[in-house]
């Protein structure tokens, strides 16, 4: 009886949040277009795609600010879809967090919790717990504007967790720091949101954010999810066309595939033909499309010895310095562009000059078959 217990509480878990062809349609437009996932218990689920693609939506949706037009929203199993938003063991916290510039970080923190008419002993107890918790401790006389805006954001957080939320949502959090701030203050709200073991739901339309901060993200794109995955998965191997572009930077190459088989397959591009490290089970003939990573190709003055290999000529048009990397934007003989980063570490002594011819070369491993 008790392996059974325990089984059906990790199952439990696993659907902490569950999702049912959730939609929210304005007029005639599908803002949230039948979305279906279920969202592990302590989990923290990233929201990214473009503005309009129907993130914030979603997030109303389960803040209780917009009422589904179709589909369910299960909390620990129970339908909260048309629960009211003051109901909901939920908390948001808003891209313009809104402190109250008048009261103390103390009083900003104890808010809502005066509201809820928590006893006083217990709001103190708690207070503290939080102040600790965000190392604001030694602020918690200060006003507002006597913080920085990651100090800031981080009383917003607080004030956030201590109402306990058994979710939490955040709509592009970081969204009014400035890019460094950003950055340090990403490592820091995962790191407390972690700590406190909050299921908690993003939205971002940064992928750097998205990558730092979730176990998982969702690309979204007109209403719906293209692909769920680990920060990995989804820069790795992506799987359509969408996803790829839209994560970091992908050469992108058009063609048919020519030969298939158990451990790889050979497809044909205008650019040339291109050896996959693996087979697609696809059909001959069909078209499709192939990703390589501007990381993942070498150049070179010279031409490779093996003529086997996945080989591209063409002529260095631009390059742009990063201090850790170059990225060359290089004009292929076929007419196509390609893009090559090359890190510093790895570099000759002299970066290739703008009109160079030069010789690229990127290993079967490295590509990625798209067949949507
Ligand atoms: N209250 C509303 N009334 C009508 N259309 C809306 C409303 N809210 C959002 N939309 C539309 O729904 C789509 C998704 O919007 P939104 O969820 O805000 O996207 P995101 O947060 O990803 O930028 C957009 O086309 C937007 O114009
Ligand atoms: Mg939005």
């Amino acid at each position: 009886m008790q392996a059974g217990s325990v089984l059906s509480a990790a199952s439990d878990d696993a659907r902490f949040l569950r999702l049912e062809r959730l939609t929210k349609r304005f007029d005639d437009v599908a803002a949230v277009d039948g979305i279906s996932i279920d969202i592990p218990k302590g989990q923290i689920f990233a929201l990214l795609g473009s503005s309009g693609c129907g993130k914030s939506t979603l997030l109303r949706m389960l803040a209780g600010f917009e009422t589904p037009t179709e589909g369910h929203i299960l909390l620990e199993g129970v339908d909260i879809a048309t629960m009211p938003a003051y109901e909901r063991p939920i908390n948001m916290m808003f891209q313009s967090y809104a402190l109250f510039p008048h009261m103390t970080v103390w009083d900003n923190v104890a808010f809502g919790l005066r509201r809820q008419r928590v006893a006083a002993v217990q709001i103190a107890e708690r207070v503290e717990k939080m102040l600790g918790l965000v190392q604001l401790k030694p602020f918690a006389k200060r006003k507002p504007h006597q913080l920085s805006g990651g100090q800031q954001q981080r009383v917003a957080l607080a004030r956030s967790l201590a109402l306990e939320p058994r979710l939490l949502l955040l709509d592009e959090p970081l969204g009014a720091l400035d890019r460094k701030l950003r950055e340090q203050t990403q490592f820091e709200l995962q790191t407390i949101i972690k700590n406190v073991g909050v299921t908690c739901v993003m939205v971002t339309h940064d992928q750097e954010e998205a990558m730092t901060m979730a176990d998982r993200i969702a690309i979204m794109s007109k209403g719906q999810f293209l692909q769920v995955g680990s920060p990995t998965e989804i820069y790795e191997t992506p799987n359509c066309r969408f996803v790829a572009d839209f994560i970091g930077k992908a050469n992108l190459f058009a063609g048919v595939l020519e030969t298939d088989a158990a451990d790889h397959c050979i497809v044909a591009t205008p650019s040339g033909r291109f050896l996959v490290g693996h087979g697609i089970t696809g059909v001959t003939g069909m078209e499709l499309c192939v990703a390589v990573r501007p990381e993942e190709i070498s150049l070179a003055h010279v031409p490779p010895e093996d003529p086997d290999c996945n080989y591209l000529r063409g002529q260095v048009l631009e390059r742009a310095y990063f201090g850790s990397s170059s990225l060359y934007r290089i004009k292929l003989d076929s007419g196509e562009r390609l893009q090559v980063s090359i890190a510093s570490t790895e570099r000759h002594a002299e970066l290739l000059e703008i009109g160079a011819q030069v010789h690229a070369t990127f290993d079967p491993d490295s590509i990625v078959v798209l067949t949507a």
